[in-house]
This record gives structure tokens, C-alpha cells and sequence, in this order.
């Protein structure tokens, strides 16, 4: 039987209009502005081959090329991974001077009208790109409407504090806010932010900043009732920060390392820190820090990873209140000055610390009898003791000891004769 010819058009129908669904890709004004951006960053970028694949032929979607990501659902851009399109390998290593110092002949300016039309993006990577800032009306207040804009990365730019961050206060969708290592000076203004109710995580370490407005400080971050990760390393601030922090609230991760905290050995302004009763993690590593310092520390108890390397931290293990923090999970002592054994009263306060599982006391002064002293303290599962002054024949009794290790480095110490090991066997 031969099937109605209208039957045979609905079906022929049917199935062009589920093709042309499934082939349906990105919005056209969107593709069309993707066009647009790669010509703008094709006579910026110096790299010969700028996003191959955004090709400008209609059969081409735009939901399929490189660093862009749509919604499965919608087909509208929602991300964006524009990150070192110079494809530079150096970009990422670890912070050098030598490097961001180097000529900036490269660096160009930013249009952000240019993303407008992505009315949906929700992440926007333009990470290690020698961008200097915006063009002159074409900066971030451009980007208001781009309402479900959630994580915006401009780390390892040139951008300075004429374009930056004043104009990010009108982006106020943003969840997590990237800056670090640019060349952000002199004042942070806080003040132009607080306007970015949703911001969870603020990065503005490896810049050049060194106070705060008095009224435009820090504490006005604390209008920010969502922000839980502020990172502020590799600055220039003082102690004097401090206080102005105190009142962030909601902080889970502090970040002040390679800042000059301990610079003029005094304790002021440390006890504030007694107010972030929210802080998991508190990385005060390279910030010239001496044991007075850390003795003045407040107990924050919900305190579970405290990192303290690099600072110059001498004398008998533990520190005098440490164990204050009881809820301290990793204790990062590593590149100190420390020396001699654990005394009574430190054995007691550091057993103290029931849920401390990985203890850093590398490249420090000890001898053989830390390791006795460490044995009482029973809740290690990750202990460091490389790079010590430990000597004698390897303390394998005393290591037997450790009910609940793990992990034991002792690498590069002085020890000599058999090695023989102890540790639980199993039956
Ligand atoms: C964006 O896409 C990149 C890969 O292109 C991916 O690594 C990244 O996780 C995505 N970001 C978000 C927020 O989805
Ligand atoms: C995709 O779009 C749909 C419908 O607009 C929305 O419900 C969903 O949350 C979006 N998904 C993502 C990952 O953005
Ligand atoms: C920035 O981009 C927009 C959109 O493409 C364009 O209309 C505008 O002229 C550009 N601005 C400058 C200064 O080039
Ligand atoms: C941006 O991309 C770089 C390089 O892939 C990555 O390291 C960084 O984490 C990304 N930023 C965000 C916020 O995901
Ligand atoms: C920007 O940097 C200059 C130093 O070049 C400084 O004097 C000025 O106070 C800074 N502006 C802000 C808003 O921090
Ligand atoms: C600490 O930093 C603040 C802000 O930059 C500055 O005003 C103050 O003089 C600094 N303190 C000292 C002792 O240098
Ligand atoms: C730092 O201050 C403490 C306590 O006041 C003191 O004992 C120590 O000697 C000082 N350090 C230096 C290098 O002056
Ligand atoms: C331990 O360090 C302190 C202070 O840094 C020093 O005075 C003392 O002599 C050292 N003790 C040993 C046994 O090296």
C-alpha cells in the first residue's frame, strides 16, 4: 500500500526540521561577534595562527570550536577559555620577577563591547594575554548586561589601576573575580567593588599594592556577605592590614603570603584575626614572621590548615599557644629556624592537637630527639623531617611508635649505620 502523499510530506518534514535542529549550533549574532572578537584579537595577539577553528563559513558552529563551550540545552555561549593565546610557555611558571618585568611591548588594549553580545556567557578566561587595559569608553561597565556572568579570569595582564578594578563594580553577577599579577599599585579601592554582592572568591595577589584608603579599606568588604576566599599574596601590605580584615565574616581562606607582615616585628593588629570565626585556612608563609608573632596569634578555632613556612621562626617546637588551634589539620613549619627537642609541657600541648594529620618541619634545625618527643603524638598520618640535622643510627624503635603514619619523609639528614625498619606488620 502506498502511503498518502501528505503522510510522505509530514515525514519529509519531520525529519528536515530534526536535522536542522540538530545542526541548529550558536545563535548567528553570536557567531557573528565570535568573528569579530578573533579579528580584533588576530591584530593584537602576535601569535601566526589566532583560534583556527572559529572559521567564518556558515556551516561552521561556532558551539564546536576551540575554547568555546555552549549551553547543550539553548546553544548559547557560555564560556569562554581565552587564556594565553600566545600559546607562551613561560606564562604560567611560578611567579618571576624577571619575567613580568620584561618589556611589555606586546601589551594591548581590551574592547569589551566586543562581548556583549554573548547575553548568556558565564565564564570568561582571558588569563595571560598582555592585555594593558580597555579602550578609552570600552571597558567593564560595558559588560553590565551580561547578567549571568560568574567567573571572570584577568590574571597575568598588565592591566593598572586606571582601568582596574573601578569598572568590574558594575559586573555584579560576578562569583569569583581573578586579578592576580597585573599591575595593580599603590591603594586598593575596595570601595568599587562592594557593589559585587555575589563575589565569593577575590584574587589580587602578585600585584603591587601596599595599603588601603581609610575609608575605603578592606572592611568594606565586608558588605560582601558571600565572599569566602580573599587572596592578597605577593603584595606589599604591612601589618596594618590587619585590623581592616577582621570583619570579613564569611572568610574560609585568608591568603596573605609574601606580604611584609612581620617586617617590623611588632604583634599589633594580630589579634584581630580572633574575629574570622568562619577561616579554614590561613597562609602566612614568607611574611618575614618571628616566633613572638606567632605566639601573639588569637585561637581560631575553626582554624584547620595553617601555613606558616618561610617565615623566621626559631627556638623549641611547639610554639607557645598553638595548640589553641584545635581543629588544625595541617601545620606547615617547613624553611624555619627551629630547633631542640619538644619539652613537656610542648608534648602535652601539642598532643593537644588531636586531628593534626600532616605536620611540615622540613629544613629546620632539629636533632634525633624530635622524633622521640614526636612519637606522644599520636594523630600523625603525614610527617615531614627532610632536610634537618638528624643524625646517629636511623631511629627505627622510636618510629614504631607513630600508630597511625602514613607518610614519613627523613631525606637528607645525617643519619648512619643499618637501616633497619620497625614498622607494624601485617599478619
Ligand atoms: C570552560 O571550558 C574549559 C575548556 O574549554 C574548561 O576547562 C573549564 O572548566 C570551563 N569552565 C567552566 C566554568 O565551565
Ligand atoms: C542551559 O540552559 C538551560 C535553559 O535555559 C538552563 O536551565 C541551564 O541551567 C543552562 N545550563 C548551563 C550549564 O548553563
Ligand atoms: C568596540 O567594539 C564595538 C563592538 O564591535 C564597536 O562598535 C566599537 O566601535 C569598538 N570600539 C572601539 C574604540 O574600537
Ligand atoms: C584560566 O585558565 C588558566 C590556564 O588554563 C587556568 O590556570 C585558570 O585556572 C583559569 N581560570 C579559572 C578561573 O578557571
Ligand atoms: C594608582 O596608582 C598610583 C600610583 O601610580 C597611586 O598614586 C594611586 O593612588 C592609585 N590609585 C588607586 C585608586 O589606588
Ligand atoms: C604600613 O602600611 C600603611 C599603608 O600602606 C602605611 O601607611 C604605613 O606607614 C605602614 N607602616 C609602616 C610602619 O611602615
Ligand atoms: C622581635 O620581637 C621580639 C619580642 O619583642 C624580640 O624578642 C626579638 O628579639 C625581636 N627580633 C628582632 C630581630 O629584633
Ligand atoms: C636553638 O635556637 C636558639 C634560637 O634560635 C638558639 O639560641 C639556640 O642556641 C639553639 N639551640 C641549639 C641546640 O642549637
Amino acid at each position: 500500500m502506498e502511503w498518502p502523499s501528505f503522510v510522505k510530506a509530514l515525514l519529509w518534514g519531520l525529519l528536515v526540521f530534526l536535522q536542522f535542529h540538530q545542526h541548529r549550533g550558536c545563535f548567528h549574532e553570536e557567531r557573528i561577534a565570535l568573528l569579530e572578537l578573533k579579528a580584533f584579537l588576530k591584530s593584537n595577539i602576535i601569535h601566526a595562527d589566532v583560534l583556527p577553528s572559529w572559521m567564518d563559513d556558515a556551516k561552521s558552529d561556532c558551539c564546536s570550536w576551540e575554547r568555546v563551550t555552549c549551553n547543550s540545552t539553548n546553544s548559547h555561549v557560555i564560556n569562554l577559555s581565552l587564556y594565553n593565546l600566545n600559546h607562551d610557555p613561560d606564562y604560567y611558571e611560578d611567579y618571576d620577577y624577571n619575567y613580568y618585568g620584561q618589556d611589555d611591548e606586546n601589551r594591548w588594549l581590551l574592547n569589551v563591547s566586543m562581548l556583549v553580545p554573548l547575553k548568556e556567557l558565564k565564564s570568561l578566561n582571558l588569563s595571560a594575554n598582555s592585555i594593558g587595559g580597555c579602550l578609552p569608553n570600552e571597558g567593564f561597565e560595558k559588560m553590565s548586561s551580561l547578567r549571568n556572568l560568574r567567573i571572570l579570569d584577568l590574571g597575568y595582564n598588565y592591566f593598572d589601576n586606571n582601568s582596574i578594578p573601578q569598572s568590574l563594580g558594575a559586573v555584579t553577577s560576578l562569583e569569583t573575580l581573578i586579578l592576580t599579577q597585573n599591575k595593580l599599585q599603590g591603594y586598593f579601592p575596595a570601595q568599587e567593588l562592594i557593589a559585587l554582592r555575589n563575589l565569593n572568591k577575590l584574587d589580587i595577589s602578585r600585584n603591587y599594592y601596599n595599603g588601603f584608603l581609610p575609608l575605603q579599606g578592606f572592611e568594606r568588604l565586608a558588605l560582601l556577605p558571600k565572599l569566602e576566599i580573599l587572596d592578597l599574596c605577593f603584595n606589599s601590605f604591612n601589618y596594618s592590614i590587619i585590623p581592616s580584615l577582621s570583619g570579613l565574616a564569611s572568610l574560609k581562606t585568608l591568603s596573605l603570603a609574601g606580604n611584609d607582615l612581620g617586617w617590623f616585628n611588632t604583634t599589633t593588629g594580630f589579634e584581630s584575626l580572633s574575629r574570622l570565626e568562619n577561616l579554614e585556612t590561613l597562609d602566612l608563609s614568607h611574611t618575614y614572621l618571628e616566633r613572638s608573632i606567632i605566639e601573639s596569634l588569637p585561637a581560631v578555632k575553626s582554624l584547620k590548615n595553617l601555613n606558616l613556612e618561610q617565615n623566621f621562626i626559631g627556638g623549641s617546637f611547639p610554639i607557645k599557644g598553638i595548640s589553641a588551634f584545635e581543629n588544625l589539620e595541617k601545620l606547615d613549619l617547613s624553611y624555619n629556624i627551629l630547633n631542640g627537642s619538644l619539652t613537656i609541657q610542648g608534648l602535652e600541648s601539642l598532643s593537644r592537637l588531636k586531628k593534626l594529620e600532616t605536620l611540615d618541619l622540613r629544613y629546620n634545625f632539629f636533632d634525633k630527639s624530635i622524633i622521640e618527643s614526636l612519637s606522644a603524638v599520636k594523630s600523625h598520618k603525614n610527617l615531614n623531617l627532610a632536610w634537618n640535622h638528624i643524625g646517629g643510627s636511623f631511629p627505627a624503635k622510636e618510629l614504631s611508635a607513630f600508630e597511625n603514619l602514613e607518610k614519613l619523609d627523613l631525606s637528607w639528614n645525617n643519619f648512619e649505620g643499618p637501616l633497619t625498619i620497625q614498622g607494624n606488620q601485617p599478619n
